[in-house]
């Protein structure tokens, strides 16, 4: 039986506060999927394996985007720079908003965005149910980076080193 661990709504707001206390990175994780070219905020993004090449990061179940990024398409993963945050901002408002977002496209027809401190670009690894998220594992193809202040995230703020 599953036993829940947070059973109060007060509860569930103290763990994702305690979860908010972990400063990372921010990306943006371009795909293409049947309703077209898809972007996505996300902050669950790590590395995993260098050889071979593997990333993961986690697309919520109840997220709208969720089936543009479980499709098992090729997609390309954004490190943001300090200078990007309003991109991270429109991308986490809404999944179609390339209207005032430069790019370029790569080989296989996912979106990339020019100056961002790192890119990779992967092939769908595997997808791995947990919980309210699934894990995308993603075998990078190809990478790009470039020296910069990167766009952090903790506490639910934007915010730089320094
Ligand atoms: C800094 C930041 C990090 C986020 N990280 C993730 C993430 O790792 N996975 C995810 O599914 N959503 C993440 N989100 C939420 C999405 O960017 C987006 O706001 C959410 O999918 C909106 O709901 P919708 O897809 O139903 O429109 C993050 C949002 C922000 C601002």
């Amino acid at each position: 039986m599953n036993q829940k661990i947070i059973p109060s709504p007060d509860q569930e707001r103290a763990f994702r506060n305690a979860l908010g206390s972990f400063a990372t990175g921010v990306t943006v994780i371009t795909s293409k999927a049947d309703i077209g070219h898809v972007g996505i905020t996300a902050n669950s993004f790590s590395s995993v394996s260098l050889d071979p090449a593997l990333v993961l990061w986690s697309v919520a179940k109840g997220s709208v985007r969720h089936a543009s990024f479980t499709t098992g398409a090729p997609f390309a993963i954004h490190v943001m720079a300090r200078s990007q945050d309003s991109i991270a901002t429109g991308f986490a408002e809404n999944g179609l908003s390339f209207e005032n977002v430069e790019f370029l496209e790569n080989p296989e027809g996912i979106r990339v965005i020019p100056g961002c401190l790192a890119v990779f670009e992967c092939t769908t690894e595997a997808l791995h149910d947990a919980g309210d998220h699934t894990i995308v594992v993603g075998r990078v193809q190809r990478f790009s980076h470039q020296p910069g202040e990167p766009l952090l995230f903790a506490q639910g703020k934007y915010g730089r080193f320094i």
